[in-house]
């Protein structure tokens, strides 16, 4: 069975690219690690997508052209992590085993000719996998060159419903396991309302076509659980083998995407999670607001990564404008923008990174998606860039290695809700602006904030560590997730809760009692009445007691609350509609600590005056005075206290900072002090005192 988990740390940062020796002429490959070497690079990812290089057909195995490019790459000291190809089965194989190919909602199977067209359930895909990664990690197992695995690309990138025949069968087996027996699972998809309830588990699928595309909600949110447990699956049958077959090699895979619990795949299968970090879809999906984040909001994307393994890898690091051919038209990265995005992944706790791509590919859908060389191979402005943080990190990059992000403050989310929230558009989409507007308002004041996710296993130890938690719109709240909120609070911390909390169970059914549920005893409040708030609706005035904040609006939605228990103050009321004059913002002390329900949707202002009540104030205000433009991120090493701040300028013009006393830039080797003009998408990683 699987070994123990295997070491990634090493003594340097590594620093490297994706390389795909079969998109290139062999004369090439040399040249091509030479220079990687130069620019400071040890290490490069490969093979991800190479399945019918290695078995051009069913059964015959072919190693030669990995094997000659991976020495060529150790000539150079430059160390390979190999990609298990399943990510894109050969045309042998889905057309011969066409059982294995995914297929839409309706049935209609996806066909050969982009990637990700597999499903994960298909017993014959799961065979031939196993034996495609069983020949590579024999073959590869003892290669000095060959330090770890990733497991397929990207699990549940471009598709993350599945539903071909394999899935509904699977499905089945999955709720057995789950329900044990029919009358259990009728009960929790309440299936007696409009008919639904199954007498034959035959009768039982995953979610079809319904008229109005509306689906049961619960059976919606179990079918997205078993997609996870699916590409969990998945993975375990490949990291099994190699955990097997090679023990030396670790094992890791990369992507953050939907319907996949990245935390409990990590823990079953890898020794780390990687992330990809592609900052430039912010200029294609910006955030909404007026003010939106652009590249600066991948912190967020980050520190979710970060919530999986405090330090992770970043195997695909944008390197140049991203384009398909037909759709992602994304711009250039101006000049330092590559270095800026670069340090934003170490800040955020990367301790090995990979840039996508070397070279930008001469044919196929991603013709647009540029490395960091052109396709004329001459040297260009990226290249250099690539190469001045080569420098860098050859220099200073080992001493922050193993250090961990610094907040005492985090935003908390769950899969269950993520989920739930996809269907149901009474607290789905409030999630994501409440995440943004606290998340803005943090930045802005440079007060480092964490993503943690909600689980079962979630400790207590966990959660006390933060001095603030805000948990914005946690609909479905099992009673022992309010249980284990409640003694965080009363063990001295503070919680922030928004609108909508506390009013589903594990099934996405609703409690019969009043909202928040369980987590009512806990604000010491009920509440009373609640609207939406339609689109071409006033939103509610929200006027503040507390903060000087004045009167604010909400957004979205309006919890009328009510008063229960004598601990409980009114910070803010509803100033307009049938509800003036009704609490909108509520504190309740508990036992040592602090819990507030804000019966809306955050907004930046509304968090910004929440932040104020709460007292919270930026690391930095010990030694300096950062400009809105600049985002600080502290790492420390818990061993020895050792801190460094890295201050990012993500603005186009010059940021002017100021700082009370001397600090080191460990980057230029210069000491700050006074006031200091950073450059547009400049760094700083400055030493702190222990
Ligand atoms: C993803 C994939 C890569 C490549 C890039 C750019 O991150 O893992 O293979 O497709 O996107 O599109």
């Amino acid at each position: 069975m699987a070994q123990a988990n295997c070491d990634w740390k090493t003594d340097r940062f590594c620093l490297g690219a994706c390389y795909y020796p079969e998109h290139w002429p062999e004369e090439l490959w040399a040249d091509d690690f030479r220079r990687m070497r130069e620019l400071g690079f040890s290490i490069v990812r490969m093979a991800e997508f190479a399945w019918s290089i290695f078995e051009p057909e069913e059964g015959r195995f072919e190693f030669g052209l990995f094997d000659r490019a991976i020495d060529l790459a150790r000539e150079q000291g430059i160390q390979v992590i190999l990609g298990t190809p399943t990510a894109t089965p050969p045309a042998w194989l889905t057309s011969k085993y066409p059982e294995v190919l995914n297929a839409k909602q309706d049935g209609t199977l996806y066909r050969h000719g982009q990637r990700r067209h597999y499903n994960y359930n298909s017993p014959v895909y799961r065979e031939l996998s196993a034996r495609i990664v069983t020949r590579m990690a024999e073959h590869y197992k003892d290669h000095p060159a060959v330090v770890g695995w990733q497991i397929d690309n990207e699990l549940n990138c471009e598709v993350n419903v599945f539903y071909s025949d394999a899935d509904h069968a699977a499905f089945r087996v999955w709720l057995r396991e789950k329900y044990g027996s029919l009358e259990v699972l009728n009960r929790a998809w309440g299936a007696v309302f409009w008919n639904q309830t199954y007498t034959d588990w035959s009768q039982v699928h995953l979610t079809r076509p319904t008229p109005s595309d509306s689906p049961n909600p619960h059976q919606a949110l179990d079918e997205k659980r078993f997609f996870s447990d699916s590409a969990i699956a998945f993975a375990k049958l490949q990291s099994d083998i190699l955990r097997d077959a090679a023990p030396r090699q670790w094992v890791t895979t990369n992507g953050m995407f939907g319907h996949l619990d990245s935390h409990k795949m990590t823990e079953e299968t890898l020794d780390f999670f990687s992330y990809d970090s592609y900052p430039n879809f912010s200029t294609i999906y910006p955030d909404k607001g007026e003010r939106p984040l652009l590249d600066r909001k991948w912190s967020l994307n980050l520190s979710a990564a970060r919530d999986v393994s405090p330090n992770f890898c970043v195997m695909e690091q944008q390197s140049g404008p991203g384009g398909w051919v037909n759709m992602m038209d994304m711009p250039s990265p101006k000049p330092g923008q590559m270095r800026l995005w670069t340090y934003q992944s170490i800040a955020h706790g990367a301790d090995m990174l990979l840039y996508f791509r070397w070279r930008t590919a001469a044919m196929g859908t991603e013709i647009y998606w540029h490395g960091i060389n052109d396709y004329h191979n001459q040297p260009n402005r990226r290249v250099a860039e690539a190469g001045i943080i080569g420098e860098e990190l050859a220099r200073v990059g080992a001493q922050w290695l193993g250090s961990t992000f610094r907040a005492e403050v985090a935003i908390l989310k769950d899969y269950d809700n993520e989920w739930d929230g996809e269907l149901d558009k009474w607290h789905g989409p409030f999630t994501g602006r409440s995440v943004s507007a606290w998340f803005k308002a943090l930045q802005r004041r440079h007060i480092p904030v964490d993503t943690k996710y909600v689980r079962a296993s979630t400790t207590i130890e966990e959660l006390a560590k933060y001095r603030v938690l805000v948990y914005p719109h946690p609909a479905v709240m099992p009673k022992e997730t309010a249980a284990l909120l409640k003694r965080y609070v009363e063990g001295g911390g503070t919680l922030v809760l928004g609108c909508r909390s506390g009013y589903k169970d594990a099934a996405g059914q609703c409690y019969m009692q009043p909202f928040p549920g369980p987590l009512s005893g806990m604000c010491g409040i009920q509440v009373e009445d609640f609207t939406l708030i339609g689109p071409y609706q006033q939103a509610p005035q929200v006027k503040w007691n507390a903060a000087g904040a004045g009167t604010l609006p909400g957004d979205g939605f309006a919890d009328i609350l009510r008063v229960t228990a004598e601990s409980a103050e009114i910070l803010a009321v509803y100033a307009s509609d049938y509800y003036a004059g009704k609490p909108a913002l509520v504190r309740n002390r508990q036992g040592e600590g602090t819990a507030y329900y804000y019966g809306s949707v955050f907004t930046e202002e509304s968090a910004g005056a929440l932040i104020k009540v709460l007292g919270l104030q930026s690391p930095a205000s010990e030694w300096g005075e950062l400009p809105e433009g600049v985002e600080l991120a502290i790492r420390e090493h818990h061993s020895n206290g050792n801190k460094f701040a890295f201050l990012l300028n993500y603005a186009h013009d010059i940021q002017t900072l100021t700082f009370r006393k001397p600090l080191r830039d460990l980057l230029s080797g210069t000491e700050v002090h006074g006031s200091v003009a950073m450059k547009p998408f400049d760094v700083l990683v400055l030493e702190l005192d222990s």
